[in-house]
């Protein structure tokens, strides 16, 4: 059993999600209103402040699914326990509540790989290690890979006959609009075979006042977050932004469905980008959206399912039905 840690981020691969990267804060900062996707900010430090997050007592979706993982792991170990599997986890982060999952297969005596995928090498590396020092020597072999969800997925595509299971948790799918969620799982849906599973963890709609007070902590962690993304810019793109001269605020939007961050400009400014050649003006007061997490209704993740060519297999709640994980098998 090992413990291997490979990164892909770099030689072409690195220069073209620089490319990516540039593009998409150009895309957004022209838009009107302003709007930059919540990927942006998962640097290293990004994934750091994230962990914070999950900490966070009043975060439901992280504290729900960690107690959706404890009530219903042996429901998971017995979907697969008929033979060796693969865990693959995109966008894994610490790994902190999946391995609420990971202990209980190697309790069970699972024999299986888990194959950790995030585009901040700094968790993955992190996370190998932390494994390492847990678990080795165990029944679990561990891959983390520092890449891109589908470069990672090209990257491991060949390399195994083994059923897949495909974690996509912490409610990361919430990050896109449904158009492009469905893109997304249909181009995840292209990597697998008929059979393999796909667990996605979905935050669900609920009240809009519960929603607001999980998005505006007391102690400024999601402020810190979302500023973070002011420091990615300078460091990545050689932007000037005084983050003094900015706040955030999450707000319940009813139009969208989503709970959206904001960043506002607290005065009127311009902000250059070295590596883009270009500045841009933020008028006082002016929002910046820097996150979209969409709450989903039971049956839009049901519709979802079917336009991604799976069936659903269970659907995994907490006592209070705020969060779902729900469990899908690739149709044949
Ligand atoms: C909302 S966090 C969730 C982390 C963890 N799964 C959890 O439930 O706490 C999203 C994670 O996805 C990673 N991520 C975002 N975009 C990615 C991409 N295009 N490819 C790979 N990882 C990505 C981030 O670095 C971050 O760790």
């Amino acid at each position: 059993m090992s413990f291997i840690y490979q990164n892909l981020r770099s030689g072409i691969v690195a220069a073209s999600s620089d490319d990516q990267f540039a593009q998409a804060v150009l895309k957004g900062l022209t838009r009107e209103p302003k709007r930059l996707p919540s990927w942006l900010i998962f640097d290293d430090r990004g994934s750091e402040l994230f962990t914070e997050i999950t900490q966070l007592a009043g975060y439901h979706p992280a504290q729900c699914e960690f107690e959706i993982f404890q009530n219903h792991k042996q429901v998971v170990t017995d979907l697969l326990a008929k033979s060796p599997f693969r865990v693959i986890e995109l966008g894994a982060g610490d790994g902190g509540k999946t391995q609420v999952l990971l202990d209980h297969f190697i309790q069970s005596q699972l024999t299986f790989d888990y194959v950790p995928i995030d585009i901040s090498e700094g968790a993955i590396k992190g996370l190998v290690a932390m494994l390492e020092s847990r678990y080795a020597p165990s029944t679990m072999s561990v891959t983390g890979i520092g890449a891109d969800y589908f470069d990672g997925l090209r990257a491991i595509k060949e390399t195994s006959n083994l059923r897949n299971i495909v974690l996509f948790l912490g409610s990361t799918i919430g990050n896109m609009e449904l158009s492009q969620a469905e893109e997304f799982l249909g181009k995840v849906r292209e990597s697998l075979n008929p059979g393999d599973y796909v667990m996605i963890g979905f935050d669900l709609m609920k009240h809009p006042k519960t929603l607001y007070a999980a998005y505006n902590d007391s102690t400024g962690v999601f402020e810190r977050f979302n500023l973070h993304l002011l420091d990615v810019l300078n460091r990545k793109l050689g932007a000037n932004f005084a983050k003094k001269y900015f706040v955030q605020q999450g707000h319940y939007n009813p139009t969208t469905h989503a709970v959206e961050s904001h960043i506002y400009s607290t005065q009127k400014q311009e902000v250059y980008f070295e590596a883009l050649g270009k500045a841009f003006s933020f008028g006082a007061w002016e929002s910046m959206q820097t996150e979209h997490s969409y709450k989903y209704t039971q049956l839009e993740i049901e519709e979802l399912a079917e336009k991604s060519g799976c069936r659903i297999v269970k659907h995994l709640f907490d006592p209070q039905r705020y969060f779902v994980d729900s469990v899908w098998e690739v149709k044949k």
